[in-house]
Order: C-alpha cells, then sequence, then structure tokens
C-alpha cells in the first residue's frame, strides 16, 4: 500500500514457480481489502493472511499474531480479503496462517479458525506455538491433530520440521493435509523433494555432499542477482552452515567446523568459489 520498491520486489515470481500465492499482513479490513485488489495483475493462485508473525514491528500495529488477540477484526479483514478475491481476483482461495495464541493464557486457535472458515477461508496453516514462545520451544502437534478433528477445510502442519522424517511423522501423527517446511529448509532445500520421495517410495537418497555445496554455491549466485553480491554474501553465510551440515544420520562435510570458518569470513562470490574449490579438492 505504501508503493515500497522493497515490498514490490517480494511479489516477483520465478520462472518455474508452478504455484503462486502472496501473503498479505495487516489489521485494517479496509486496506486489506484495497491491498488485496491491487494484487490483480500479479494474477496469485492464493491469497494468504499472516496472522501468525511474532516481530514487534508487525505486531504493534495489530498484524500478525496480535490479529488473533481482536477475533472481531480478524472476522472483518477475512471478510475483505474474501470479498476481494471474488470481486477482483477471480475468487482464488484465500487461506489463512496463525499461531496456538498470543501466550499460554491466550490460546484461541480453535475459535480463530472456526471464524476464519466462518468468514470464508478456505485453508488454514498452522504454526503450533504461542506469539510468546517465538520460535523456541517445542510446537505442540497435538494442537494441529485437534485442529484437524474439527475443521472442515484442511489444515496445514508447521513447526519443527527439519527432515523428511519429520514431515512423515507429522502427517501420521496429526492426520493435517499437508506441511510446511520452513527453518529446515534453509540451506536444505532437498527437504521437498527427500519428503516427496519418502511419501511416495518408502525411502529416499541423501544428497550427497559435494551436490549440498554445489546447490549452495548456486543460491549464492541467484541471491546475488536479486539482492547485490556483498548482501548475498552476509546472508549465505548461515545458509552455509547448514548446507555444510549432516542429515538424517548422515556425516557432515569432513572438516565442517574448519570450512564454516572460513564461509563466514567470504565477502566475495570470488572468494566463496576458492574456499568451495579448495574444500571439494580436500576430498568433500
Ligand atoms: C526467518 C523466518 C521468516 C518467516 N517468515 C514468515 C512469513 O513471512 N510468513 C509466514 O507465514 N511464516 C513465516 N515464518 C514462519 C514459518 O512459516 C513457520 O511457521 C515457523 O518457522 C515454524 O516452523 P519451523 O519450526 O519448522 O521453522 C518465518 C520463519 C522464519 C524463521
Amino acid at each position: 500500500m505504501r508503493d515500497s520498491a522493497k515490498t514490490a520486489a517480494l511479489l516477483r515470481r520465478a520462472e518455474n514457480e508452478a504455484r503462486y500465492a502472496i501473503q498479505l499482513f495487516g489489521s485494517d479490513p479496509d486496506i486489506m481489502g484495497r491491498a488485496a485488489r491491487m494484487l490483480a495483475p500479479w494474477r496469485p493462485e492464493v491469497l494468504d493472511l499472516n496472522c501468525g508473525c511474532p516481530v514487534p514491528k508487525v505486531v504493534k500495529t495489530g498484524a500478525g499474531s496480535a490479529l488473533m488477540r481482536d477475533p472481531g477484526r480478524f472476522a472483518l479483514v477475512v471478510e475483505s480479503l474474501v470479498r476481494a478475491s471474488r470481486e477482483a481476483l477471480g475468487g482464488i482461495p484465500v487461506t489463512v496462517k496463525i499461531r496456538s495464541g498470543w501466550d499460554e493464557g491466550s490460546i484461541n486457535y480453535r475459535e480463530i479458525s472456526r471464524i476464519a472458515v466462518e468468514a470464508g477461508a478456505d485453508l488454514v496453516a498452522f504454526h503450533a506455538r504461542t506469539r510468546a514462545q517465538g520460535y523456541g520451544g517445542k510446537a505442540d502437534w497435538s494442537l494441529i491433530a485437534d485442529l484437524v478433528s474439527r475443521l472442515r477445510v484442511p489444515v496445514i502442519g508447521s513447526g519443527d520440521l527439519y527432515s523428511a522424517e519429520d514431515a512423515e511423522r507429522m502427517l501420521k501423527e496429526t492426520v493435517c493435509g499437508g506441511v510446511m517446511f520452513a527453518r529446515g529448509a534453509m540451506g536444505n532445500p532437498f527437504i521437498f523433494s527427500e519428503t516427496k520421495e519418502l511419501l511416495k517410495g518408502g525411502s529416499y537418497r541423501p544428497t550427497p555432499i559435494p551436490e549440498r555445496l554445489a546447490t549452495g554455491f548456486r543460491q549464492l549466485g541467484l541471491l546475488a542477482a536479486d539482492i547485490g553480491e556483498e548482501a548475498a554474501c552476509r546472508e549465505m553465510r548461515k545458509q552455509f552452515c547448514a548446507y555444510t551440515k549432516g542429515r538424517s544420520g548422515e556425516p557432515g562435510v569432513p572438516g565442517a567446523a574448519a570450512l564454516r570458518n572460513r564461509l563466514v569470513h567470504a565477502v566475495s562470490i570470488d572468494e566463496y568459489r576458492i574456499i568451495l574449490l579448495a574444500a571439494s579438492r580436500s576430498g568433500v
């Protein structure tokens, strides 16, 4: 709504992006409706409302997870998005991402999702932590199972999914309609194909280390094209820590600690290249 170039950049769609959803956050029903209508040129296939974000900058405006504290306003926002979808976006599904509540004393995911569905939401994605928990502690998957048993629309489960096995376990334990990877996909984009393989065939081939590192390097190049080399090199430090970690009982990169130590100081793509080449020559 503020015509920010930074926000518009987030809307770019990759050529190979087969499914394209746009998520909005906000707390004013009228503004949210107008924002949704502005999305028409991007032709989203799903419109999602963020009611999970715990960041102070967002919650202090009543948006993100703070919207769950005001069920009346929340209902108006969802209704406004559903109307905008019908009138300006070809009636695409409207979905809602929630947490279990604001804090331990105000768990209200049941009430909020019931209201969402009554207002016309087609799916609820559920991160089973309170806002107070942030990203710490453990997500309570039993709440996901509870919500699945109460809603007539699909529930997507979220929280603590770090491997294909985690995803399989969540699907089994909660009978949710799908899972949403988050931190588990950072530095480990293979988690999607590995999960598909596991669910279809009962096992999967863990991605070999050289392939992991090559993919990390490719991500660095793609990110640099998006946000510039310096910022990309900084951002990829965290991700490379994950790229060099062992997965699913497999050992990590040999000499991973020393490799990570060199990578966290890399400030250019060339430096990354030299460090990774040296690592691959030493048998990685
Ligand atoms: C850095 C970061 C950014 C996130 N941004 C969003 C977001 O924009 N929208 C959203 O719905 N969830 C967002 N999430 C939450 C995740 O979708 C997910 O629900 C949460 O991280 C729990 O899953 P996990 O324990 O597997 O990481 C974000 C999480 C992290 C760590």
